[in-house]
């Protein structure tokens, strides 16, 4: 499937990548929200720091965006320990790994992004790395090959997957922190855009603070890119000071509407209420009307549609839920109406089961 760019998509893109460094906290105290995560850890860090010990291997997982790769920046900088990363995807062979091992130093902590894409044989040489802090590493092929025992220093590794399912027991086992990221509150991202704002030397008001979270999708990353989009706005058509209005009025240009869906995610839901009844529909059917791929459809707009309670997948096909026909300001059908099919996806057209006034319709969140 092509990547689908989008706003509001929670992987990290190539301007995400060159400025998130910066705004990254970089000790406990200034990670905001993922309290229990954070209470945890730090009992962690801080019985390792008494014991004079390197600190057991910590594994997080999450959807992305969330602060794995910060949190695991922070424990390296809360060990006072040097840090090293890598990645599932980069360690195709037994032998990538054996090379990273084999050159860490006492305590240092070890990052693995994506710790379900590494290769099998490289995962059977983690185990006994992250268990006896050793490795054997054969030397030469066929008949011949002998494996050499390799010691290692104590170091911590810190995994990262955003799909903890896609992990094997024994190796999900050998972490002796396990922490799950949670979506953050719209508070917590309030507190995350301050802060960033402040960062970035950005003048924002409280208002516009709650605005931007409000439709950030309870994930700090997203926060953050709709910052630098408000900002922007803010700088050419106000006076640079992100109100309220400056807030919405930015989030309106990109189409990203007061619950955080996009053009995508309204198109879907359009279809399916406008075109369909509001389902139950296949899946395919819903991507034709869309004009997407069946993929795109499921992957990249159902999973927070039906996260947010607006859309659920049933065995019979996809149905929208009552929150989806007052979101869009729309009026289900009675009961048994088959539905026109004439009206457009895009909101109020000529189908007959729109009311107008809709009565249901929820004011617009501001
Ligand atoms: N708790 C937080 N407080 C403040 N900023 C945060 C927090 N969590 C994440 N961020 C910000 O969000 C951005 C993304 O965080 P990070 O890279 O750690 O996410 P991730 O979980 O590793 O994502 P991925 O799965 O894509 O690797 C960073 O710029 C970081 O500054
Ligand atoms: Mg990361």
């Amino acid at each position: 499937m092509e990547p689908v760019y989008r706003l509001v998509g929670a992987d990290a893109d190539g301007e995400d990548r060159a400025v998130e460094a910066p705004l990254r906290p970089t000790d406990l105290d200034g990670f905001i929200g993922q309290e229990r995560v954070r209470e945890q850890l730090d009992l962690v860090l801080r019985a390792a720091r008494a014991r004079g010990a390197t600190a057991d291997h910590v594994l997080f997982s999450g959807a992305p965006g969330l602060g794995k790769t910060t949190l695991s920046m922070i424990i390296a900088a809360e060990m006072g320990a040097p840090f090293r990363i890598t990645s599932g995807p980069a360690i195709q062979h037994a032998g990538d790994l054996a090379a990273i091992l084999s050159s860490l130093t006492e305590g240092e902590v070890l990052f693995l992004d994506e710790i379900h894409r590494m290769s099998r044989s490289a995962e059977e040489m983690l185990y006994m790395a992250m268990e006896d802090f050793r490795v054997d590493v054969v030397v030469g092929t066929g008949l011949g090959a002998t494996p050499i025992p390799l010691e290692l220093p104590p170091f911590t590794l810190v995994g990262a997957t955003t799909r903890a399912g896609l992990l094997v027991p024994p190796l999900r086992d050998r972490f002796g922190f396990t922490a799950h990221m949670e979506f953050y509150a719209p508070a917590e991202l309030e507190r995350v855009i301050h802060r960033s704002a402040r960062l970035l030397d950005v003048a924002i008001e409280p208002e516009g603070a709650a605005e931007i979270a409000g439709r950030s999708r309870g994930t700090p990353r997203i926060a953050n890119r709709l910052l630098r989009r408000v900002r922007d706005y803010a700088q050419v058509k106000a006076d640079g000071v992100v109100t309220r209005e400056v807030a919405s009025a930015a989030l309106a240009v990109y189409e990203i509407d007061g619950r955080g869906l996009d053009r995508l995610d309204r198109a879907v839901l359009g279809a399916l209420l406008s075109l369909f009844g509001g389902g139950p529909v296949g899946l395919s059917t819903l991507a034709v009307a869309v004009g997407e791929e069946r993929e795109t459809v499921e992957e990249v707009a159902e999973p927070f549609l039906v996260r947010e309670g607006l859309l659920a997948r049933t065995p019979r096909g996809r149905v929208a839920t009552p929150a989806a026909w007052a979101h869009l300001g729309l009026a289900p059908l009675p009961q048994g109406d088959p539905g026109t099919g004439q009206q457009g996806p895009f909101g109020a057209g000529s189908g007959g089961h729109v009311a107008s006034p809709p009565p249901r319709q929820r004011p617009p969140r501001r």
